[in-house]
């Protein structure tokens, strides 16, 4: 019976607080602008990934929550694949007698721990534990940093998802994209007081995707061209020396702008692109009324390219935060529907931090 190699990890789920949006290069996926992300709490949202090879597997097969997804047809997937294949078939040249893994097919088992039907992204995980669980199983020697291109190809904001904590992707400059990568800028222990919630607005699958959307945008927005080219720069280095400094004001104001910026930008975008609705306006103005009354941020709001929301706040304003969303929730509920233009309709308090 011939043997079967097998490796498996977990990859978190990653938001972005200066955004990602727009491709220089579609082929390998290079970003016009940088960008940084926070890694979500693994207990409540990560991807698990199991990846063997056998020389007794007949083609390579991947499994996705439970159902079999059609490689043949996912490029992206097979990017990743063929590039790790390349890698491992490097050791095997230079070290005569390992086993040849690079000629066995995959066998890929991947499992959210959250219900798909929460309508968040799970292409970032998803990409990075798959890159990450057959790099293992290749035992590659090359550094997440190294793997963080790879992932890349397979979802840009993959390649964020390698790293715990806060994630930066320097853009790069090379056009064969060999400086495009993620990189660590702090821990999650760096910053023990910071916390997330998600509220789940919608579970519907997103109108536009957020590859098409991007392109639409590069193609027509004015606005776009001038935030990758003159406001992000400037943002990174501002967010990086906030979460450096622990600075949440900072943080707050930066995350907030971004993600009205980017969906200012899909706006302006023909024709153009809209990921908020009534709701996620809602929380928006809950937020900044928040933030108002209490004289300072206590609330930073981000909305990727879908309607659900994510705060972020320290520990020491978690009853505030949460309890003005639950009631708010709550009383939404009761409201008549003639008295309530902007309910939260399946409004959910979902996965915290
Ligand atoms: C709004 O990484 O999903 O979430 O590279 O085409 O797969 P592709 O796009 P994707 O875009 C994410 C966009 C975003 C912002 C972000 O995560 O930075």
């Amino acid at each position: 019976m011939p043997q079967i190699y097998q490796a498996s990890v977990t990859a978190p789920v990653n938001i972005a607080v200066i955004k990602y949006w727009g491709k220089r290069c579609t082929k390998l996926n290079l970003p016009t602008n940088s960008s940084l992300s926070v890694a979500l709490s693994q207990e409540n949202l990560r991807t698990l990934t199991t990846a063997s090879c056998s020389e007794q597997f007949d083609k390579d097969i991947l499994w996705l929550n439970g159902s079999e997804e059609n490689v043949a047809s996912n490029s992206r997937l097979i990017i990743c694949i063929e590039n790790l294949r390349l890698l491992r078939s490097r050791v095997e040249k230079e070290n005569p007698g390992s086993q040849t893994l690079s000629k066995m097919n995959l066998h890929i088992v991947s499992e959210n721990n959250f219900p798909t039907a929460a309508g968040l992204a799970s292409s970032a995980a998803g990409f990075a534990a798959l890159v990450y669980a057959i790099a293992n199983l290749y035992k590659l020697p090359q550094s997440e940093i190294q793997l963080s291109r790879i992932a890349r190809q397979g979802s840009g904001s993959a390649c964020r998802s390698l790293f715990g904590g806060y994630t930066s992707w320097e853009m790069g400059n090379n056009d064969d994209g060999s400086d495009s990568q993620a990189q660590q800028v702090a821990t999650k222990s760096h910053w023990p007081d910071m916390k997330a919630a998600i509220l789940i607005i919608s579970a519907a699958k997103k109108g536009v995707s957020s590859t098409s959307g991007m392109q639409a945008t590069v193609a027509t927005s004015t606005l776009f061209t001038y935030r990758a080219q003159h406001i992000v720069p400037i943002r990174m280095q501002e967010m990086k020396k906030a979460i450096a400094a622990r600075d949440f004001q900072s943080f707050a104001e930066l995350t907030i702008k971004d993600s009205n910026q980017f969906h200012a930008v899909c706006l302006d975008t023909m024709p153009p692109i809209f990921y908020l609705n009534d709701t996620s306006r809602y929380i928006i103005r809950l937020a900044e009324e928040l933030n108002r009354v209490a004289g300072k941020y206590v609330a930073a709001y981000t909305f990727d390219a879908g309607p659900n929301a994510v705060l972020y706040y320290l520990s020491e304003n978690t009853q505030l935060v949460l309890g003005l969303f639950r009631e708010c929730y709550r009383k939404a509920k009761g409201w008549s529907s003639d008295a309530r233009p902007c309910v939260p309709e399946g409004f959910n308090l979902g996965l915290i931090k």
